[in-house]
């Protein structure tokens, strides 16, 4: 992909559906042997991958509008039918190129008795243990093995509802307990459950499904499962780590834009964080307003957190914004030891960042300059794209496929704008 920075933003960008929504939510298809119907799904490579994973377990997909979707800002819609699951074994060709994927493991033991998983693999970002998972559905009753490399959980009379609490806030855990705990008998009560909107999502469309949920949003979610779970019809909500990132981009470029389909209420911590640094945030009928006009950026100090904290998946973004602020600013990253592939490519463009262990000091330069950089992981690949925005001169990013893990038309939503970027397709 190919950047000329320099260029303001001005105009407005459409937020697709959430892709850490999209993909628990295709998973709780597993759940039912109904129809699940999925609107607003991001057109993204995880989802792809997902969706072949899924009908490796039997699961029947259908997606409306597939040839030339008149209206791609709506998202995809997709019809999900797991009438009979034909396999309990998620491989490890498949698991290993996408974390999330591991998920399949809570629905597939409450619905068989029986899973077999392989471990995950996933973006570089740190170890990623899954104990947390295992602990929650060994405390809903299920016998679980490690062998060559598998997950090999049982339940061979079922699950049963029970106290789960996790000493660690996991989202990847809450969603495995959540999901097996809404066709589990009795009720379950997680404790330190995390918070992320994303939660709330799945735990919507479980509730549509005939599962009964309380204190979602809160750190303590309980749930009375059912013995069957009925089709639904779910609209995926809007991507609020897609929203702070043109959020963070339009504040390094310069200019304003609307960013159509974004609730504020989402990103309160990363959108205070904007306006800290000096860039105005304001809501607006259909979504979310961001202006830069000329002003210098302020440095700030701020530290990833789970929900409601600052978003670890907009850690990269700010750390670009940050580059070229009036000043120090300092990031910390708690959530995953090793988030910061991103600072070595940054600092290709002449950013200075200091790291001594879990946190970044970023000194603030006059200008970044253009350079080739590599895309390490999701997020970090479009922290190098803020900051080709802002960088003078040509900016070629390599590896840009992982962008299309999380982005929707990137370059056009962009581009869209004013941005001079366009990707570059190799012989
Ligand atoms: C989810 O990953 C997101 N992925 C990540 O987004 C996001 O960065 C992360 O939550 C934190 O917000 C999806 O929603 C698909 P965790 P997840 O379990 O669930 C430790 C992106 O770019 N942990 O909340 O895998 C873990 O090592 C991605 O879109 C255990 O120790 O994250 C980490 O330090 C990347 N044991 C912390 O908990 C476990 O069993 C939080 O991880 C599980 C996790």
């Amino acid at each position: 992909m190919s950047i000329v920075g320099g260029k303001p933003l001005n105009g407005t960008i459409s937020i697709s559906g959430a892709k850490n929504a999209a993909l628990p939510l295709m998973i709780a298809s597993l759940l039912t042997a109904d129809r699940l119907t999925l609107r607003n799904v991001p057109s993204l490579a995880d989802v792809t991958l997902l969706a072949r994973i899924l009908r490796n377990h039997g699961v029947d997909l259908t997606i409306d509008g597939k040839r030339g979707n008149p209206a791609p800002h709506l998202g995809e819609t997709f019809h999900l039918t797991a009438r009979d699951i034909v396999d309990t074994t998620a491989p490890y060709e498949l698991v290993s190129r996408m974390r999330a994927s591991f998920w399949v493991l809570g629905p597939l033991l409450a619905r068989c008795g029986k899973a077999r998983i392989s471990m995950p693999g996933g973006c570089a970002i740190g170890t990623r243990p899954v104990d947390l998972h295992l602990l929650g559905l060994k405390a809903l009753g299920a016998e679980i093995d490690i062998d060559g490399g598998y997950v090999v959980a049982r339940a061979a009379r079922g699950l049963k509802g029970a106290r789960v609490i996790f000493p660690k806030v996991s989202v990847g855990a809450t969603h495995t307990v959540l999901m097996a705990a809404a066709l589990t008998a009795g009720e379950t009560v997680i404790e330190n459950a995390a918070r992320e909107p994303e939660i709330g999502d799945v735990a919507e469309c479980l509730v549509k499904m005939g599962a009964t949920i309380d204190g979602v949003g809160s750190a303590t979610i309980r749930i009375q499962g059912a013995d069957r779970l009925e089709g639904a019809v779910h609209t995926v909500l809007p991507d609020r780590i897609e929203t702070g990132t043109y959020a963070f981009a339009v504040a390094a470029a310069g200019g304003e834009v609307e960013l159509k389909g974004a609730r504020k209420s989402l990103l309160e911590t990363a959108f205070g964080a904007l306006e800290r640094t000096g860039v105005a945030v304001t809501e607006t009928e259909n979504g979310v307003r961001v202006a830069r006009n000329g002003g210098a950026l302020e440095p700030i100090t701020v530290e990833t957190q789970p929900y409601p904290g600052f978003p670890t998946d907009l850690q990269a973004q700010l750390m670009a914004l940050m580059t070229k602020a009036r000043g120090t600013s300092v990031i910390r990253e708690t959530i995953f030891e090793n988030r910061f592939m991103h600072v070595q490519e940054l600092a290709r463009l002449g950013a200075d960042i200091q790291l001594q262990g879990d946190t970044a000091t970023v000194r603030g330069v006059d200008s970044l300059r253009g350079a080739q950089v590599m895309a390490t992981d999701l997020r970090a690949s479009v922290s190098l794209v803020i900051a080709g925005l802002m960088a003078e001169g040509r900016t070629t990013i390599n590896r840009v496929y992982h962008l299309d893990r999380g982005f929707e038309r990137l370059e056009q939503k962009l581009a869209g704008c004013g941005a001079s970027i366009e990707r570059i397709v190799s012989g």
